[in-house]
């Protein structure tokens, strides 16, 4: 398998089947402004689509950019996060908004270093924001990527210690171009086909090029240490 026939179909099938989340862009235009990517991103790190979207949207018209939001009291954020839990986040949202509005130009930081800089921003986060805000070439590995990598490479080294060789397989078939739909393109494969239980292999882009599929169990994987 080439590698590019990868990031080739499943950009083909994202063109097509991308979820229309309040947060994106549609395939191919213009990428939305880094304020909205980064608010969707730290309010889906613990949370599932359908619960972040209500609060996405109240925010964003409460608070329509950073200099807004880094404007909000404490209470009110508190507030209007409440529901969404593990409230680290909220307090988090508020620092980090009030850091990137104290910068010059009030800007987010446009690369991965500056970002994964910010409070609240690890690694997965800044590696979303770079791709889907900036375009840049950044490998986004969350849960759901390392499960379709796993399959696709039929990969048998168990979980956790196979993490370093799916984030160096993600790596090689990431494309230098179309980045952020590359990446949302797998977060959608990943929650919408390549599914923990009962993968829809028959709808998968991918199918044809998958490892696991070929190997007839692609359930099996990603591989689970031994308790
Ligand atoms: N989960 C985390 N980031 C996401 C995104 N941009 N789209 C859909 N699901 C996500």
């Amino acid at each position: 398998m080439a590698q590019r026939d990868v990031a080739a179909a499943l950009l083909a099938h994202y063109r097509c089947h991308a979820r229309l989340l309040p947060w994106r862009s549609p395939p191919g235009e213009p990428p939305p402004d880094p304020y909205r990517v980064w608010l969707s991103e730290i309010m889906l790190q613990q949370t599932t689509v359908a619960a972040v979207i209500p609060y996405y949207e109240r925010f964003l018209a409460r608070w329509p950019d950073v200099a807004a939001l880094a404007a909000a009291e404490d209470g009110d954020l508190m507030a209007a996060w409440a529901g969404l839990g593990y409230y680290a986040r909220a307090r988090n949202l508020l620092a980090c908004a009030r850091h990137v509005a104290a910068l010059p130009g009030g800007r987010f930081p446009d690369d991965e270093a500056g970002l994964r800089a910010l409070p609240g921003v690890g690694a997965y986060t800044a590696a979303a924001i770079a791709a889907i805000a900036f375009g840049r070439r950044a490998v986004v590995v969350d849960g759901n990527v390392e499960r379709v990598v796993s399959r696709l490479f039929a990969v048998e080294t168990p979980l956790p210690a196979a993490k370093a060789e799916l984030r160096m397989l993600a790596d090689r078939i990431t494309p230098e171009a179309d980045a952020g739909d590359f990446a949302q393109a797998m977060m959608d494969l990943g929650a919408t086909i390549c599914t923990p239980r009962k993968p829809a292999c028959l709808a998968c882009p991918l199918a044809e090029m998958c490892a696991a599929r070929a190997a007839g169990d692609p359930e099996r994987f990603p591989v689970k240490a031994p308790k």
